[in-house]
């Protein structure tokens, strides 16, 4: 069975427009910064997934363990006959352990903004799967108003894992989860992944790896704006940084020049002075009272939250609120 997908996207010539007015922009304005989302081309991407096997970036293994532990009562919680959907799917490996523990789902919805990712997605699970409704939407899950008609009645259970609500300011967060909590209906819920406090060092290290793949899936960016926008970065004269500041209670990435130099971008000169940065992620922790306040401005009330034994990770089953 090979469904259409149900496309909210626009054509690549936008995507690359879209990309220049961000540069732009943000190069433009003080202090600079660049949205995290374009760190994610197919290199960034392959990238972000070698930053997932590392030593020091104990997210994922964490996440995945502790989903694997609590999928069963997930299931349960959930009951028969919902729809799953997951916001910003990517290769949807995570889902794959509530979807073995959900035999009996109504269909799994994958969100995300790159088509690719979504088509080879979607057949994967078809196959793997083969009992499983799953039907793809291309679209930026951060501004969706409405999941297509036919998945109208059943119950919706949303899947935001990964603690990619960090990446977002609080004020985003709350945004997203109001937005998410519209869509999941009253009756609805959303487990979500959130990464939490712990000794500064051992969050320096997460984001600062002694492979150094996170500075390259930083420094991607400037390859991306070389390739993309006809930019001329010098590689070798920008360098990552990574740090955890306890006050914000975030870690904040940057790409800083290691030089004054003039730098074109899409036919405009930017000048760097030295030691100049540009800030490109933010990646917000949270403790337990900061996740039920965080829940709560979007509307929701925390049901249930699995950690691991270090407490490192939280996975939070987030039940609408009246
Ligand atoms: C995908 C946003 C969860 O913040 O840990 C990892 C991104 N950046 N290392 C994170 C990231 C550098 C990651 N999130």
């Amino acid at each position: 069975m090979n469904l259409p997908i149900a496309t909210l996207e626009r054509p690549d010539v936008t995507a690359r427009e879209e990309f220049r007015n961000a540069v732009i922009s943000g190069l433009s304005s003080t202090p600079r910064a660049i949205p995290a989302r374009f760190l994610y081309d197919a290199r960034g991407s392959a990238l972000f997934d070698e930053i997932c096997e590392l030593p020091e970036y104990y997210p994922t293994r964490t996440e995945t363990a502790i989903l694997g532990r609590c999928a069963a009562e997930i299931a349960q919680r959930a009951g028969p006959d919902c729809v799953l959907v997951e916001f910003g799917s990517g290769s949807s490996v995570k889902s794959r352990l509530l979807l073995d523990a959900m035999p009996d789902l109504d269909a799994y919805v994958p969100i995300d903004i790159s088509r690719e990712h979504l088509d080879e997605t979607a057949a994967r699970l078809r196959r793997d799967y083969p009992g499983l409704r799953v039907e793809p939407v291309c679209a930026d899950y951060m501004a969706l108003d409405g999941l297509p008609a036919f998945i109208n009645g059943a119950r919706r259970i949303g899947f935001f894992p990964g603690s990619t609500i960090g990446n977002l300011t609080p004020e985003e967060a709350t945004a997203f989860l109001r937005r998410a909590r519209r869509l999941l209906r009253d009756d609805g819920a959303l487990i979500l992944g959130v990464d939490l406090k712990k000794d500064s060092q051992r969050l320096h290290d997460a984001y600062n790896d002694s492979a150094g793949v996170t500075a390259q899936f930083t420094l991607n960016l400037l390859r991306r704006m070389n390739r993309e926008l006809d930019a001329n970065f010098d590689l070798a004269a920008f360098a990552h940084e990574a740090f955890y500041s306890p006050d914000e209670g975030r870690i904040e990435i940057y790409f800083r020049s290691l030089r004054s130099q003039t730098v074109t971008v899409a036919g405009r000169r930017f000048f760097f002075a030295a030691g100049e940065r540009v800030h490109t992620e933010y990646s917000y922790k949270y403790d337990d009272a900061g996740i039920a306040a965080l829940a709560q401005s979007g509307g929701f009330a925390i049901a249930k939250t699995w950690t691991d034994p270090e407490h490192l990770f939280a996975v939070a089953w987030l039940q609408a609120a009246a």
